[in-house]
């Protein structure tokens, strides 16, 4: 061999969510409990397939399969915008969106931050803190600072919503703002509709540029509600959405999601479109194409969507029903715990308040995995291991007394 070529190379720390995944799969204890990564599993434990997109496959079946448009495939589009934004939402109809099919919401927020740092470079990036630790590691990638607006307010247990609005006003005018519209990851706080309209008046007074991440949509109340804020703000202002179909579809290994800008008139669209192609050719030329006809079937369809929002609303009742199931079982065991927290946030992750400690305890000890920050994706409880999640929950508490 000749002489090293990459030996400056550093070892990569690994991800905080997707390495201790990979840590649950190789623990050989039987009785573990995955609370971890952001993915839904049923009563079984089991990431369920859907009945509408079941359906959905046998229809299309596995035909030719050509490289699809740099943009993604046209129902597809067609079905993003109607589900975000609602079918009759005015930029819509005057044609002010330009849509393009993404490598899941990761790859929406990533063509997004590739996009802002080629046509508005040198902005700071503010997320929420905490937040999902990747919009950080996206936006740093594409060349920008990022920086914090306060967002959790840990005494409460809800949202500091003060703080973010001071932040948001001291920050420099035409800032990028990451929102997380609905089912905030990883608090489970999300701001009410008035929070929602006061926020919107200092974001459109500052001409910040808005980027919402909607990872989660249809598991707060529905479908429809959980895109209010989006659809409210987007006939105020022009903003970015990026979406994603891996929970609500089940589809985590396709990849599957959207990325809309929502523009001040149909050329400017036009020309977004044209940018986004050239960043998405760049980047990896054009989307895969079988998890995408099976997402632009069911939202094409009027029956099967039907069926789809149905299911959805089965993996949001089931989730509510465990928030309140572990609260009742931790009551049973302790009442000196206030685990209110757990049936007042939602969708698939509560913010435990638990330290980095309890939380290794926990899954030392009785092998419940939680992410360090106390995050717990609630998705993943059911009958059978509420009992003991809520026993180790009890006793991570208890031995910090
Ligand atoms: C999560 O936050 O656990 C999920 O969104 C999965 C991921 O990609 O991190």
């Amino acid at each position: 061999m000749t002489e090293s070529l990459f030996g400056q190379v550093e070892a990569f720390a690994g991800d905080p969510i997707l390495s201790l995944n990979d840590s649950f799969k190789a623990d050989p204890r039987t009785e573990k409990v995955n609370l971890s990564i952001g993915v839904y599993t049923d009563e079984n434990g089991r990431i369920p397939v859907l009945g509408a997109v079941k359906a959905a496959y046998e229809r299309t079946g596995f035909a030719e399969r050509p490289y699809l448009p740099m943009e993604g495939h046209a129902l597809y589009r067609e079905g993003v915008q109607k589900l975000v934004f609602g079918d009759r939402h005015p930029a819509r109809t005057e044609k002010r969106i330009a849509t393009i099919q993404t490598l899941g919401g990761t790859g929406a927020v990533g063509i997004a931050a590739d996009f802002l740092a080629k046509h508005c470079p040198g902005r700071t990036v503010l997320v929420s803190d905490p937040t999902w630790e990747n919009h950080h590691g996206l936006f740093q990638r594409a060349g920008f600072k990022t920086a914090t607006y306060p967002y959790w307010d840990r005494v409460n247990r809800s949202v500091d919503f003060d703080g973010m609005v001071k932040a948001l006003e001291a920050a420099e005018n035409g800032s990028i703002v990451v929102l997380q519209p609905v089912c905030h990851n990883p608090t489970g706080v999300d701001l009410d509709e008035r929070q929602q309209a006061a926020i919107t008046d200092v974001l459109v007074a500052k001409g910040h540029i808005v980027v919402f991440d909607m990872a989660y949509q249809g598991f707060g109340t529905d479908l429809d509600a959980d895109a209010a804020f989006v659809r409210r703000y987007a006939e105020r202002a022009s903003c970015v959405v990026a979406n994603s179909f891996s929970k609500n579809f089940s589809l985590y290994g396709e990849r599957c999601g959207g990325l809309s800008i929502v523009c001040r008139n149909a050329d400017e669209a036009e020309r977004v479109l044209g940018q986004l192609k050239l960043a998405v050719r760049r980047s990896y030329s054009s989307p895969p194409m079988t998890g995408g006809l099976l997402v632009a079937t069911v939202l094409g369809d009027d029956s099967l969507r039907a069926e789809w929002a149905r299911e959805v609303g089965i993996m949001r009742d089931r989730m509510d029903a465990m928030r309140k199931r572990l609260a009742d079982a931790i009551r049973a065991l302790s009442n000196e715990i206030d685990v209110d927290f757990l049936t007042t946030q939602r969708g698939m992750f509560s913010y435990t308040g638990l330290s980095a400690e309890q939380v290794d305890a926990m899954r030392e000890r009785d092998g419940v995995y939680l992410v360090g920050s106390g995050r717990m994706c609630v998705a993943g409880l059911n009958e059978a291991n509420v009992p003991k999640v809520a026993k180790s929950f009890v006793e991570a508490i208890q031995a910090q007394k």
